[in-house]
């Protein structure tokens, strides 16, 4: 069974019907890390968090299915609060400290989190947070335990994070840049880690949401391109990344490339013209060199292989 199966996930600004998610069809197995990959504003958080039931007011899912571990997700999530029983999937938000409560020490957030998502007595709890901060290899667990969130450095923050995550026991793990703003050594450590938990789990899977290149080829079992609210293609990182089928990926990852060995001075935005999400065809289709009219009008058809799916009117002109 698939760890997340997405089935034609449409999410909508509900007053103007712009479609920030058009028909994501995608599925994620169990023991894996998917990179989900595409350049800002492509819609990466907006479907975390649909997926997390935490759309921005006025947002919304308007068709469409989930299931996690077999379970459909999306039923009755209309708004906020039925986040706060979101025992399916754990979010690691790129910012560890925002995901911290500054005015609490990290046992007792520990604790809570274990007794709220674990059903744990306080007792029961208490004796797991030591277990716990060891787990994502924090070296000094009693004074890490004992500290308030801005006594200790980023990276630390970010094993907490992780290790409440991971206490969860939810089979989905998103990760929205797990590693950004996080110096190198340190960012190698948390994937690592990450890594090493999935490894020792064959039910977890995570979602990682990443701009970074190497951190995609070292980490990523499958990839899934976005753009513009729409999957692009999808497939094995290896077999994409050296032999990408889709015009927007290999415009992504020469962007990635020259933003990784310094030759572009900012993230992969390359949007000089915006993406259109009123684009009733492929979004990619007014900066794709490909393009052909039906691209303009037409939402593009799924074009399967062995392993990969890539969404495009014109490959085999290509
Ligand atoms: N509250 C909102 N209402 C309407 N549109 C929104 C809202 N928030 C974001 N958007 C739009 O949704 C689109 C997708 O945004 P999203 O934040 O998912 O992009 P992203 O891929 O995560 O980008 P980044 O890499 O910068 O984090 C963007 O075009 C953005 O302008
Ligand atoms: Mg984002």
């Amino acid at each position: 069974m698939s760890v997340l199966d997405v089935d034609r996930l449409q999410v909508e600004v509900f007053e103007t019907g712009i479609a920030l998610l058009r028909d994501i069809t995608l599925s994620i197995k169990p023991g894996s890390i998917v990179g989900l990959v595409g350049e800002s504003g492509s819609g990466k958080s907006m479907f975390s968090l649909a997926l997390m039931g935490l759309l921005p007011s006025g947002v919304r899912v308007t068709s469409g299915k989930a299931r996690v571990a077999g379970k459909s997700i999306l039923k009755g999530l209309t708004n906020q609060y039925v986040n706060s029983s979101r025992e399916d999937i754990a979010l690691i938000s790129q910012n560890p400290r925002a995901a911290l409560n500054p005015t609490m020490r990290i046992n007792k957030q520990v604790i809570r989190v274990l007794r709220q998502r674990c059903n744990m007595t306080f007792k029961e709890a208490r004796s797991e947070v030591h277990e716990l901060l060891a787990r994502v290899g924090i070296p000094d667990v009693g004074r890490v335990a004992n500290s308030y969130p801005h006594q200790l450095s980023g990276g630390m923050c970010q094993r907490v994070v992780i290790g409440m995550a991971l206490s969860t026991r939810a089979p989905l793990l998103i990760a929205d840049e797990p590693t950004t703003g996080l110096d190198v050594t340190i960012q190698a450590q948390i994937l690592m880690l990450l890594r090493k938990l999935v490894g020792e789990s064959d039910e977890k899977s995570v979602m990682m949401v990443t701009h970074d290149l190497a951190v995609v080829s070292s980490m990523c079992d499958q990839l899934i391109v976005l753009y513009g609210g729409q999957v692009m293609e999808v497939g094995p990182t290896r077999e994409v990344f050296a032999n990408p089928r889709h015009p927007y990926t290999k415009f992504l990852l020469e962007s990635l490339e020259s933003y990784a060995d310094g030759s572009a001075d900012s993230t992969p935005s390359v949007s000089e013209n915006p993406i259109d999400f009123g684009l009733s065809g492929c979004r990619f289709s007014n900066r794709c060199p490909f393009s052909t009219p039906v691209c303009q009008t037409t939402p593009p058809p799924a074009i399967a292989d062995n392993t990969r799916i890539a969404y495009c009117h014109n490959l085999e002109s290509i």
